[in-house]
């Protein structure tokens, strides 16, 4: 076991500056607000000359007359000209029967997962046709200009449930209001580097983007965090965010328990649409359990269709503890598009009823859990909801020595992790004694 030391003092923020007259401004087709105008002040390395960003050549556009905006229609400090008016959203309100819009805030959305998801939730697939959003990206000073390009790539869409789009680099200023936030942006680890510093490093991220939806999200975001470590990185961000519940704080193990599924129908071959009660354990790492003894086959225990419990034991256990990993040496790089997916699937089974007898998999926090499962980490469990974008634990499972000492495994696991960003969790100084023999699901 490796063991190391970080001390609470060594994580501090770095110095900041800050500019009153950072501008925002708007696009063609959407509204596009550049979050620079920050209440707080932030890095000097991370500020920027905000710009008007328009598909339209700056000669060809014509100043607005703001002055001229019709009465009744409400003024937003935010809009550019014509968007005041057109995009009166309380009126279209009227006309379309649709719900209030709610605000996405997106981390790491100058990325590859991001680029799939941003598409997808823009359509209405994920959160339904009558409800319009509004996309809040968060992106790097490095990945600005890229975000830039993403945003004229939703601008050139005309969606019509987008009515609003926002990028910046201060989660302070992104996450305003932040109905949903979707945590993606994260470190990857590099070569040679020591997973206790991939833990400091993301980890550091993530309790400054707590802090920051403690602060300014509305108070009952929802949190879903993909960057890896995610189990983690969700523990991290929920105790830096302590006026938010715990129980909206979510680590994506969708793609695991996805990945299960395709792998039992595939053995059993029947399409994956049969396969129901999928529950992945703990962490997403290669301690994962995938849970074959309260999984079903078309209504039947899996053990019962797929009677070769050496290769549910073994093969099938080790396929989706290391399916990242596998693919990362296919494709050259991590998943993306079935990762958004799942992060799709994540959202859809809190924001729409669980089908009856069934459950999904999501990670979250354990206090209070039926199991015996340690208090005060982050695990994936199996969990109902009834589609209010709150959830319940799963009750009527079973556990057998095989499963139980896996879950110990897992367990074990992210309790070493929770002992190494203790001075991120606000629980003293870190001690990182990891177990050697587990990994990402990508490190192999
Ligand atoms: C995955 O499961 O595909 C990723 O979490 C892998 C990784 O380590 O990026």
């Amino acid at each position: 076991m490796a063991a190391l030391e970080i001390s609470a003092s060594t994580y501090a923020r770095s110095g900041s500056c800050f500019s009153p007259n950072d501008l925002s401004s708007s696009s063609a087709n959407l509204r596009l607000v550049i979050k620079n105008r920050r209440r707080r002040s932030i890095p000097c390395s991370a500020r920027r000359i905000a710009k008007i960003l328009c598909s339209v050549a700056p000669n060809q556009v014509q100043a607005p007359e703001l002055s001229t905006t019709p009465a009744g229609v409400a003024s937003k400090k935010e809009c550019f000209g014509v968007f005041c008016t057109t995009y009166d959203l309380k009126s279209d309100d009227k006309t379309k029967s649709w719900k209030s819009l709610i605000n996405i805030a997106i981390s790491g959305a100058a990325g590859m997962i991001a680029n799939h998801l941003l598409f997808k939730l823009a359509s209405g697939e994920v959160f339904g046709p009558d409800q319009p959003i509004a996309l809040k990206l968060l992106g790097s000073e490095r990945s600005f200009q890229a975000l830039e390009g993403v945003a004229m790539e939703l601008e050139d869409s005309l969606y019509p449930l987008l009515r609003e789009v926002s990028i910046g680099v201060d989660p302070y200023e992104v996450f305003q209001d932040a109905g949903w936030a979707l945590l993606i942006g994260a470190k990857p680890r590099g070569p040679g580097m020591e997973r206790a510093a991939l833990l400091d490093i993301n980890g550091q991220i993530f309790a400054e983007q707590g802090k920051a939806l403690n602060e300014v999200a509305s108070r009952n975001v929802k949190v879903i965090v993909v960057g890896n470590p995610c189990n983690t990185n969700a523990l991290i961000c929920l105790k830096n965010a302590p006026n938010i519940p715990a129980k909206n704080f979510h680590a994506l193990t969708r793609l695991d328990e996805n990945r299960a599924k395709c792998q039992l129908a595939l053995k059993a071959g029947v399409f994956y649409d049969k396969v129901s009660n999928m529950t992945i354990w703990g962490n997403h790492s290669t301690t994962q359990v995938p849970d074959f003894l309260n999984a079903k086959i078309n209504g039947m225990p899996v053990t019962e269709i797929i009677t070769d419990i050496k290769w549910l034991k073994e093969e099938f256990t080790e396929r989706v503890q290391k399916r990242g990993g596998v693919l990362i040496q296919k494709w050259g790089r991590s998943s993306a598009a079935s990762t958004a997916v799942s992060i799709v699937d994540a959202i859809r089974s809190l924001v729409t009823p669980t089908p009856p007898g069934d459950w999904f998999s999501t990670g979250v926090y354990t206090t209070g859990n039926p199991y015996g499962i340690a208090e005060d980490i982050n695990f994936s469990m199996p969990c109902r909801s009834n589609g209010d974008g709150d959830y319940e634990l799963v009750k009527d499972v079973i556990f057998d020595d095989y499963l139980w000492e896996r879950i110990k495994k897992t367990e074990a696991e992210l309790l070493a992790e929770k002992r190494c960003v203790a001075h991120l969790t606000g629980e003293g100084n870190a001690f990182c004694d990891l177990p050697e023999d587990t990994m990402l699901p990508g490190e192999q």
